[in-house]
């Protein structure tokens, strides 16, 4: 195992509470997830936000920031604060990640939330973009990732309606450490295809995708709905990538519908299984 890195973190409301961990996209950080973190914690969740290794709070670590080590340090993290078992959600990159975290450790999650995000790995064509846009990181810095990425983050519709939003992502953009931004990108071509994984989940699973998101678009959310046994999937009309922060109220809906989903979950979905 890759030696881990110890996140930045914050953790929101009650110790004693069922816990749930978030997993940010890139090049962000957990403060994306401001909106479900009060929601949750308000209705008496344990929430763990960590920056994923190289971005937001967290140090960067030599060579590219696999999926597999990012998962590793998230579950090093939910050692740390003492939770067990816990509700995964990530979106884009944090899907990957949880994706990975389920594959290693399937016992430790009681529930997948997967926003705007895909199990393929990268086409030919994507790893080409992404060495492109590392050039364009180490010459023009993170201006680089708000020409390439910005237009595609956030609708129209949030553009006009809720320009904070953008502010917001962009302030995150300009915070995230070049040799972050990197390492995170060497590491997201070089992530595995998880499609052999989605018909192995076995716990309640929601899938998000805004339906303008031209990153992961609605498809890659409807094949991993069909694949994951009994996924529910949600689009949101006017978000594009960002759901979280584009319609919070839309999306702390679902996932209230999510974590009562659990609560009366058939036994089949509490069953331990490694799903390697
Ligand atoms: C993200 O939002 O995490 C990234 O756009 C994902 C990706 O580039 O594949």
């Amino acid at each position: 195992m890759a030696s881990t890195v110890p996140l930045g973190h914050s953790l929101e409301g009650p110790a004693v509470g069922e816990p749930v961990i978030l997993l940010h996209g890139f090049p962000l950080n957990a403060s994306m997830w401001l909106a479900q973190s009060r929601h949750l914690a308000d209705r008496g969740f344990l929430v763990v936000l960590p920056d994923l290794r190289g971005q937001g709070r967290s140090p960067v670590a030599p060579g590219p920031a696999t999926m597999e080590a990012c998962a590793q340090d998230v579950l090093k993290l939910a050692d740390d604060v003492g939770v067990e078992r816990f509700w995964l959600g990530g979106l884009s990159m944090g899907g990957y990640v949880a994706f990975e975290l389920y594959r290693l450790a399937p016992e430790r999650v009681r529930g997948l939330l997967l926003a705007d995000t895909r199990a393929e790995p990268d086409t030919e064509e994507g790893r080409a973009k992404r060495k492109e846009l590392i050039q364009k990181l180490r010459t023009k810095g993170t201006a680089a990732l708000e020409e390439t990425m910005g237009p595609r983050l956030v609708s129209d519709v949030t553009h006009r309606a809720r320009p904070e939003v953008w502010d917001r992502v962009q302030t995150m953009i300009r915070s995230t450490p070049v040799d972050g931004a990197v390492a995170a990108l060497e590491g997201m071509m070089a992530r595995r295809d998880q499609g052999p994984l989605l018909p192995k989940i076995r716990v309640p699973t929601l899938v998000v995708v805004g339906a303008e998101d031209k990153i992961t678009p609605p498809a890659d959310s409807l094949a991993m709905q069909r694949h994951i046994p009994g996924a529910q999937l949600r689009i949101v009309t006017g978000a594009a990538h960002m759901t979280p922060m584009e319609a919070p109220d839309a999306f702390n809906h679902f996932l209230d519908d999510w974590l009562k989903g659990f609560r009366a979950a058939p036994a089949k979905f509490l069953g331990k299984s490694r799903a390697t």
